[in-house]
């Protein structure tokens, strides 16, 4: 079947029964369009706590409500058809406990429509994963470089590095054992993504990690040349639209104060000769 023709979204077994199989393909999105533009290629869209970075300015993700994740889970839930949609969720909405989590994560599915959450962290958050997933709420894990947490990782540093391996891979064994249907490693050493995608059962979702990941995603506006104020090692540009809004507004602007905009053919006749014509 065409990737156009596609009816059902996969939820999160379909997405855990992957494993191994044709690379899982996700972006992040957050508006209406953008959803619907990748809708037709991703197995699943992931409404990111970046977000707050790429479309609010934010210095970090650390800023980012639940009422933010609502409102743009809302908008991209209107553009999508057949790919599943995950929400992540806030900082600070899930580390004090799984009741905490469990009450924002039910919050964010039943007000956004999105088939599971995304949360970060590993060892530390097995519990609050096996809380949620034994009760209705599917659950993707996020560990390696947790974007959250750059307060105490020191900045946004690969981890997994020579020491720090075997707890990366303790974390990934740790979130695969509590129940979570596939799990993200950011930023973490090609060799240890390929290790760990060989030992756990659950998809790896790979940003910054290894091809041989079970899939792999990207923050859209990074991919396509929007968000330019820093550019990862990882980032792709498989666009510059960034470049190519810079110059259709100049020219808009150049043409606003020569007055060639708007020409004949953007504006209104001043009697109406024909029915309809108005
Ligand atoms: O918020 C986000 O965009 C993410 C991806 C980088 C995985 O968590």
């Amino acid at each position: 079947m065409s990737a156009t023709a596609r009816k059902k979204a996969p939820n999160a077994e379909d997405i855990r029964a992957r494993k191994g199989g044709q690379p899982l393909v996700s972006l992040t999105a957050y508006t209406t369009p953008m959803a619907q533009v990748m809708d037709p290629h991703c197995d699943f869209v992931l409404v990111g706590d970046s977000v707050g970075m790429v479309l609010h300015g934010l210095t970090s993700t650390l800023g980012v409500t639940m009422e933010m994740m609502i409102l743009h889970g809302q908008a991209v839930a209107r553009g999508l058809n057949g790919a599943m949609m995950v929400i992540d969720m806030p900082f600070a909405s899930y580390e004090e406990g799984p009741t905490q989590a469990f009450r924002n994560a039910a919050r964010l599915m039943a007000e956004t429509g999105a088939g599971a959450v995304k949360l970060e962290g590993g060892v530390e958050m097995a519990e609050t994963i096996r809380f949620l997933t034994k009760r209705g709420i599917p659950v993707m894990a996020h560990i390696g470089l947790t974007p959250q947490s750059i307060n105490t990782l020191g900045g946004y540093k690969v981890q997994g590095r020579d020491a720090q391996a075997d707890a990366v891979l303790a974390d990934a064994h740790a979130v695969s054992d509590a129940g979570a249907f596939s799990v993200v490693l950011e930023k973490v050493p090609r060799v240890l993504a390929d290790q760990i995608t060989a030992e756990v059962a659950i998809p790896t979702i790979g940003i910054g990690a290894s091809a041989g990941c079970d899939g792999q995603i990207l923050v859209v506006d990074d991919m396509l040349g929007f968000f330019t104020a820093f550019k990862p090692k990882f980032v792709k540009r498989y666009a510059d639209l960034g470049a190519q809004a810079d110059s259709a507004i100049a020219q808009y602007a150049a043409e606003v104060r020569d007055r060639s905009f708007p020409a004949a053919e953007h504006v209104f006749a001043d009697t109406v000769p024909a029915k309809g014509n108005t």
